[in-house]
C-alpha cells in the first residue's frame, strides 16, 4: 500500500478502481455479511442460518416429521402470531391518526373510516385480524386439549397459554372502547356491569355497604362510576402499551418453552407410525452424518445407536419456515379479503342517555352475558372462575400417558368425544328452551330469595349436568383423561350455543326472538 503522496507503483490496482469494484460488490456482500454462512444449501449453514439469526432463533435447527404434518397442529399457533403481527402494524398506522379523548375519538375513527387514503381498509382489516385472533388462539387451545399436549413436561406451558387466552381477550375488549360509537359505550357498559356482579351476593347478604367487591372492580376498570374519559384512556393505555407487552412476554416464554420441552408433542411411538421417509421429501442429510460419539469425553467413535436419532427430523430450513410462512400468507389473505368486502362496524357517536336495546357485549362474551341475564354473580364471575380453575387443573389432574399426541387419544377417544358433543349440546338446549319457554325460579315463586336464585339458575344446573356426566365418563372408563374430554367437550358445546343465542336470538329487553325481523318496532 502506498502512501497518499506516492503514486500507485505498477500492478496495484487504482484506488478508483477498487472502490468502483467494492460500490458494485455492496448488494452482494451485505447479502453475506447478512447471512454470514452463505446461501442455506447444506447441513451446515442451514443450522447456521436458524441459529445464527435472532428472529429465527426461536426453531429449533431441524423438526420433526410428525410435528411437520398438517395435521398435527392445524398451524393454529403460527395463525395466531401472524394475527398479531398483522394487528401490531395495521394498529401502529391507526395510531398515526386516533385520538383517544371522548370528543374527538369518534371524529377522528370517522376520519380514518371516510377520508384518509386507505385508512378503511387498515381498520377492516385490523378488526377481522382481531376476531380472528380471537377464533384462532381458542382453536388452537382445543387442539392441544384433543391431542393431549398439555401433559408433562408441558403443564406449565398450557397455563401460560391460558394467560396468553386471557390477554387476547382483554386487547379485544379494550379494543372495542375506541371508536367511541353508541355499539363500543354499551358493549363496554355490559362489559363493566359483568365485572360489577359480585354486587348480587354482597347486595343479598346486605354487606354492598362495606364489602363492595363489584364496585371496586368496575371502579378499576373504568377510572370512574360511568364509562367515560377516564375508561377510554385507561383501555387505550391497556390496548396499545400494557396488554400487547404482556402478551409479547408470555409468547416469548411459551416458545421458549416448547423449545426446551422438546419440541411439539409427539406420539411415542411416533417413528413407527411414520414409516420410511418418502423419497420427494428433501432429503434428511445431504452431507454424511458424523454421529460421533463420547464416554466421559474419554473415548470417542461412532456412534452404536444406528437407526434411531435424527433420521425422521427434516431441517427446520427450508421445512418449518416454509410451512410457517404459508401459514402467514394464508392469515393475511383471509384478513384481507374480509376487510374488502366486509366494512368494520361504526353506529352514531356514543350517547349515554340513549341506551342501545339490546345493549350486547363483544360476541366472545355474548355466552356470558346470556347466563348473566339468569344470575349477574354466576354469569359473570361464578362460571368463568369455575372454567378457568378448571381448565387450569385438567394437566395436573390428567396425568395418564395413553394417547398423547394424538387427536381424541386417551379412553374412549373419538366415540367418546362424538357422545359428548351430543349430549353437550342436548343439555344447552334443553336448558335454555326452559328457562326461555316456562321462566325460571322467579317467575314460578315471585317470593324466592336473591341467594338461591344465584345458586339455582340455568347457568349453575347447565355446570352441574356437565360435571355430572364428566363424572360418571370418569368412572366408566376408569380414566381421568375420559373425564377431562367429556368435560371439555362439554364446555364446548356450552360455549358455542349459549353465543350463537345470544348473537342471533336476542333481542330488545334481551328478550328471545327467532328473527330480528320479528323485533317490536320493526
Ligand atoms: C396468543 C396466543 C397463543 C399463541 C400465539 C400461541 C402460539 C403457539 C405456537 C406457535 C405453538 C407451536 C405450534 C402449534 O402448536 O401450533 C404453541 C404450542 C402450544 N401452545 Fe400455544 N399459543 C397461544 C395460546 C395458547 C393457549 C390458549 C394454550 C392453552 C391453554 C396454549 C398451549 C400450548 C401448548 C401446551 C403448546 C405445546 C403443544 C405441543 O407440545 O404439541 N397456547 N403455541
Amino acid at each position: 500500500m502506498s502512501t497518499i503522496a506516492e503514486k500507485p507503483s505498477d500492478g496495484v490496482e487504482a484506488a478508483s478502481t477498487r472502490f468502483l469494484e467494492n460500490l458494485r460488490a455492496v448488494p452482494r456482500r451485505i447479502g453475506e455479511t447478512m447471512l454470514r454462512t452463505g446461501a442455506p444449501n447444506s447441513d451446515r449453514t442451514r443450522s447456521t442460518f436458524v441459529f445464527g439469526n435472532v428472529f429465527l432463533h426461536l426453531h429449533p435447527v431441524r423438526a420433526h416429521r410428525w410435528s411437520l404434518r398438517w395435521s398435527a397442529t392445524w398451524g393454529l399457533g403460527i395463525a395466531a402470531v401472524s394475527c398479531f403481527l398483522i394487528l401490531v402494524v395495521t394498529g401502529v398506522l391507526l395510531m398515526f391518526y386516533y385520538k383517544p379523548y371522548p370528543d374527538v375519538a369518534y371524529l377522528s375513527i370517522k376520519d380514518i373510516h371516510f377520508v384518509v387514503p386507505t385508512g378503511r381498509f387498515i381498520r377492516n382489516v385490523h378488526r377481522w385480524a382481531g376476531n380472528m385472533m380471537v377464533v384462532v388462539v381458542l382453536l388452537h387451545m382445543a387442539r392441544v386439549f384433543y391431542t393431549a399436549a398439555y401433559r408433562a413436561p408441558r403443564e406449565f406451558n398450557w397455563i401460560i397459554g391460558m394467560g396468553l387466552l386471557v390477554v387476547t381477550l382483554g386487547l379485544s375488549f379494550t379494543g372495542y372502547l375506541l371508536p367511541w360509537d353508541q355499539l363500543a359505550y354499551w358493549a363496554i357498559t355490559i362489559g363493566a356491569n359483568i365485572a360489577q356482579s359480585p354486587r348480587e351476593v354482597t347486595d343479598a347478604l346486605g354487606i354492598t355497604e362495606w364489602f363492595d367487591v363489584g364496585g371496586l372492580q368496575k371502579l378499576i376498570l373504568l377510572g370512574s362510576e360511568e364509562v367515560g374519559e377516564e375508561a377510554l384512556i385507561r383501555f387505550y393505555l391497556f390496548h396499545v402499551m400494557v396488554l400487547p407487552l404482556i402478551l409479547v412476554a408470555l409468547m416469548a416464554v411459551h416458545f421458549w418453552r416448547i423449545r426446551k420441552d422438546g419440541g411439539l408433542t409427539r406420539p411415542l411411538d411416533a417413528d413407527r407410525r411414520l414409516g420410511r421417509l418418502p423419497n420427494d421429501v428433501y432429503p434428511v442429510f445431504t452431507e454424511a452424518p458424523q454421529k460421533t460419539y463420547n464416554l466421559a469425553a474419554i473415548v470417542k467413535g461412532h456412534t452404536p445407536n444406528v437407526g434411531s436419532g435424527p433420521e425422521q427430523t427434516l431441517p427446520a430450513m427450508p421445512h418449518l419456515m416454509v410451512a410457517e410462512a404459508a401459514v402467514f400468507m394464508l392469515t393475511i389473505a383471509i384478513a384481507v379479503l374480509f376487510a374488502i368486502f366486509i366494512d368494520a362496524p361504526l353506529k352514531e357517536v356514543a350517547n349515554p342517555a340513549v341506551p342501545e336495546n339490546p345493549a350486547k357485549a363483544p360476541w366472545y362474551f355474548l355466552g356470558l352475558q346470556e347466563l348473566v341475564a339468569h344470575s349477574a354473580f354466576m354469569g359473570g364471575i361464578g362460571i368463568p372462575m369455575i372454567v378457568l380453575i378448571g381448565l387450569g387443573l385438567i394437566p395436573y389432574l390428567d396425568r395418564e400417558t395413553e394417547g398423547t399426541g394424538v387427536w381424541f387419544g386417551g379412553a374412549g377417544g373419538g366415540a367418546l368425544v362424538f357422545w359428548s358433543t351430543i349430549y353437550g349440546l342436548a343439555a344447552v338446549v334443553a336448558v335454555e328452551a326452559v328457562a326461555i319457554y316456562f321462566g325460571w325460579i322467579r317467575q314460578w315463586w315471585p317470593g324466592t330469595p336473591q341467594l338461591v336464585i344465584t345458586l339455582i339458575n340455568p347457568g349453575t344446573l347447565l355446570t352441574a349436568l356437565y360435571a355430572i356426566y364428566s363424572l360418571w365418563c370418569l368412572k366408566k372408563y376408569n380414566s381421568t383423561r375420559a373425564g377431562a374430554l367429556a368435560l371439555f367437550t362439554c364446555f364446548v358445546c356450552g360455549f358455542v350455543v349459549l353465543t350463537v343465542i345470544g348473537s342471533y336470538f336476542r333481542g330488545p329487553n334481551w328478550d328471545f326472538y327467532w328473527s330480528p325481523s320479528d323485533w317490536p318496532g320493526h
